[in-house]
């Protein structure tokens, strides 16, 4: 039986306990000392694929616990893990699913043969029907129904079908086709942000794409049958709904019952998540934004993550090296969360998906096979755009409690250079990393304040609130500039660390039960609010707060 049905309890494991005793050993660990006893110890803990540079060298690590952590990678069964993912193997255990994202960004030519069938002819085909109507929306083809060509896309959708997207044809915007399409996100069950995205929209030329894996998803139908209503009240017809509605869904029935023509229906498998998705039709947004030349050097981009990931050694494997940190930290110095800080605009939410993608993914207690999980697994993911962060949380990252890991990331050259900011925005993320490791002692701190002059006392008084702790771990990720493969590789990179990470705490990267509760309790809250002869609600926190709202909603 493969080894996710039945984890194996990684706390058990040599490697593991190698890791306990060695972590005694490094409590005094010291990077500053490490760096001035080893001139070579930026060149030993970096590595470089896919158009990212990655210096790990501001970790609390020497060799030996690079050789630790990659040996409790290898005895957890990694390497196995990962072929087992991209052969199609079931490693959604729960659902007795595949987990085939990877299969998106394949090339022309493979083919993957899963129970008898070739996915990667589905995969082209989905990709064919994309460049087909991609085309069509770019050279005015595809016509609203006072014949005007489209020159806005409304997504509908929430989570994966959402986030992703727009983080992409944020960050890309470089890269937007200036034949492009303007493209806006509509997620939330908020008339707020309804009334705002579709404020400047005209119903004739405003083509809305309908994004959910299930078509089941509280939010986007009810977004998508607001719009149906706005494109119906602003003129347009039934007979013409066609023009302006298709769907990103596996439920094709129930796209064609809300009206969609099924020709206009890009498939969604339920062998690919929902947080994995971008890489499929859900990523159509993507590419009527920078077009599909663009959106295949996103995919070409993963797909060459992929093959790293895959094929090279541990030692030097990005998704492991950054996945086995996240584990030294997390379970071994008791870490927390995770600090992601991009120093560019255009990833000003890639903390956003990341979210989902990490937490979704690994936020889960109970691994494949059902039994409670041994260690502790997923932390919380935060973050933001630098500098932004300086002045805000940096704080707490320098001189606050705990022990916050952060990943800065950053491109070499600017897309849109002005004066000489783009060397600040660097020279901030740079010595924000440096900062954390390097830290400010008592000594200096006294030292600084009276060279300033201050009197002893006051040298006294204020040296101990200026004290920065330092020895604070930090990843630096830079990369020449923001382009389609770049940040495709980047996003791959980050998926499989998240599922290097499941593989050693035995869960199921790939679920997402948690989530079912609340959407059952919003059902009876909501009948609660909207019906007087509900029943009480089984607690009183909750019954009050609705009668709250029926209060201020009387008549
Ligand atoms: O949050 C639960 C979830 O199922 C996510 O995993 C998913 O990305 C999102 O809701 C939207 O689901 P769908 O694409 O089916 O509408």
């Amino acid at each position: 039986m493969s080894h996710y049905l039945h984890p194996i309890d990684v706390t058990s494991l040599p490697s593991w306990q190698a890791l306990q005793e060695h972590r005694l050993l490094m409590q005094d660990f010291n990077m500053r000392e490490a760096f001035k006893a080893d001139p070579q110890r930026f060149e030993c803990f970096s590595t470089e694929n896919s158009g990212l540079f990655l210096d790990y060298s501001k970790n609390l690590i020497t060799a030996t616990t690079r050789e630790l952590l990659v040996n409790l990678a290898r005895e957890a069964g990694v390497e196995q893990a990962a072929h087992a993912m991209f052969n199609g193997e079931q490693v959604n255990a729960s659902e007795r699913r595949p987990a085939l994202h990877t299969a998106l960004r394949r090339p022309m030519g493979d083919s993957l043969i899963v129970d008898g069938r070739n996915l990667m002819r589905d995969v082209h085909g989905a990709l064919a029907q994309m460049t087909d109507i991609v085309g069509r929306i770019h050279n005015n083809l595809w016509r609203g129904y006072s014949d005007k060509p489209i020159t806005d896309v409304v997504n509908i959708g929430i989570g994966g079908s959402f986030l992703g997207p727009q983080l992409v044809s944020e960050a890309l915007l470089p890269f937007t086709q200036q034949s492009g399409v303007r493209c806006h996100y509509l997620a939330n069950i908020d008339g707020s942000e309804f009334r705002e995205v579709m404020a400047n929209l005209n119903a004739e030329t405003t083509l809305f794409i309908v994004s959910s894996k299930s078509f089941g998803t509280l939010e986007t139908l009810k977004n998508a049958q607001a719009a149906r209503n706005w494109y119906l009240s602003r003129g347009g017809s039934e007979e013409k709904l066609y023009r302006h509605f298709i769907a990103v869904t596996s439920n094709i029935q129930a796209a064609i019952e809300f009206g969609i023509r099924e020709r206009n229906i890009f498939p969604m498998w339920d062998w690919v998540g929902g947080r994995y998705s971008l890489w499929s039709a859900i990523g159509l947004p993507i590419a009527l934004a920078i077009g599909m030349s663009n959106f295949k050097d996103l995919l070409s981009g993963a797909y060459g993550m992929d093959q790293h990931f895959l094929n090279e050694p541990f030692e030097s494997n990005m998704p492991v090296l950054l996945a086995m940190l996240g584990i030294w930290y997390h379970n071994f110095w008791g870490a927390q969360s995770y600090a992601f800080l991009p120093y560019d605009h255009y990833l000003r939410n890639f903390v956003k998906h990341l979210q989902q993608m990490d937490m979704e993914s690994n936020g889960k207690n109970v691994r494949q096979d059902g039994s409670p999980v041994a260690t502790s697994t997923g932390p919380v993911i935060w973050g933001g755009v630098g500098c932004n962060g300086q002045h805000a949380y940096h704080q707490l990252l320098h001189q606050g409690t705990p022990l916050i890991p952060a990943d800065f990331i950053v491109p070499v050259v600017s897309h849109n250079p002005v004066a000489d900011h783009h060397a600040w925005l660097y020279a901030n993320c740079l010595s924000q990393s440096q900062a954390l490791m390097l830290g400010k002692t008592l000594e200096q701190a006294q030292a600084e304040l009276r060279d300033k002059g201050l009197p002893e006392q006051d040298v006294q008084r204020l040296a101990p609130h200026k004290v920065i702790p330092g020895n604070r771990p930090s990843n630096t990720l830079v990369m020449e500039s923001l382009s389609p493969g770049r940040l495709g590789a980047l996003i791959a990179l980050y998926e499989h660390k998240v599922f290097v990470q499941s593989v050693i705490w035995g869960t199921n990267a790939f679920d997402q039960w948690g989530v079912e509760l609340g959407k059952d309790l919003g059902k009876s809250v909501y009948q609660r609010l909207t019906s007087y002869d509900s029943d009480t609600a089984e607690d009183a926190s909750t019954q009050g707060l609705v009668d709250y709202f029926r209060g201020r909603h009387r008549g």
